[in-house]
């Protein structure tokens, strides 16, 4: 079973998220693909209340917890309305909201005690990619995010190189089969119970089939291609 996460950012409004929401829940369940979509965070309990067996996750929350905090999304807040998954540490929330891997481990934490399955963004800039320095950052970055002495239910990692995010540049399929191995070898020194390795970054129509024939991809994690309903139709 792969994992097909559309991750809907500020794409969409109320109209469009609504219209894509009624069409993954035309598709009837599938053993090839677990869709999980996840709407702009202002939208889900419309999604919820009109497609309630669609699998949402959160695009992000925040650390300030419940009270005086103006703008704050409290994991709390997911936990009461059954969202079951949230993404962190993407790299627009690491560039536009200055979280960073310790940011990142925080928010891990509270996903992990309140049974919430963080989907963890990591990937490494041209600048790394190019001088061959992408598997010491990324284990880096799962080492500053991870414990060792926690026992995780389940985890999903989304590889994400920052240059292919948005950019129509992909590695090379041996790459992505290489760093997916590799991220996989490097979680063993953890405790889990399920890992997906999932790959994003410039998924579109063109490239998703061969990226999801790699075998230890487990999932792919798309931004504007998932906005497309001829792309959703593909998981159909
Ligand atoms: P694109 O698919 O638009 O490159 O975005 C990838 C992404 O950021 C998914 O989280």
């Amino acid at each position: 079973m792969k994992y097909i996460i559309f991750n809907w950012k500020s794409y969409l409004n109320l109209k469009e998220t609504t219209s894509l929401s009624r069409l993954i829940a035309s598709f009837s369940k599938s053993k090839k693909h677990k869709i999980i979509s996840a709407p702009n965070n202002f939208f889900h309990l419309l999604v919820q209340k009109k497609y309630p067996k669609n699998t949402l996750s959160a695009q992000n929350i925040d650390l300030h917890g419940l009270g005086a905090s103006t703008g704050s999304l409290d994991i709390s807040y997911l936990k009461e309305n059954k969202i079951k998954y949230c993404i962190l540490g993407h790299s627009e929330v690491r560039a536009n909201f200055k979280d960073n891997d310790q940011t990142v481990s925080k928010k891990f934490n509270l996903c992990i005690t309140n049974n919430i399955t963080p989907i963890v963004c990591i990937g490494e800039s041209k600048s790394v990619y190019k001088s061959k320095k992408t598997k010491k950052y990324l284990k880096t970055q799962i080492d500053n995010i991870f414990n060792k002495k926690t026992s995780y239910r389940e985890i999903i990692v989304a590889y994400e190189p920052l240059w292919s995010i948005g950019t129509g540049l992909t590695p090379k399929m041996s790459e992505i089969d290489e760093i997916s191995n590799y991220l996989h070898d490097i979680c063993k020194k953890y405790s889990f119970k399920k890992i997906k390795i999932l790959y994003g970054g410039s998924v579109n129509l063109d490239n998703v089939s061969d990226i999801l024939g790699l075998q230890k991809v487990n999932g792919v994690l798309v931004g504007s291609a998932s906005t497309k309903s001829d792309f959703i139709k593909y998981f159909k």
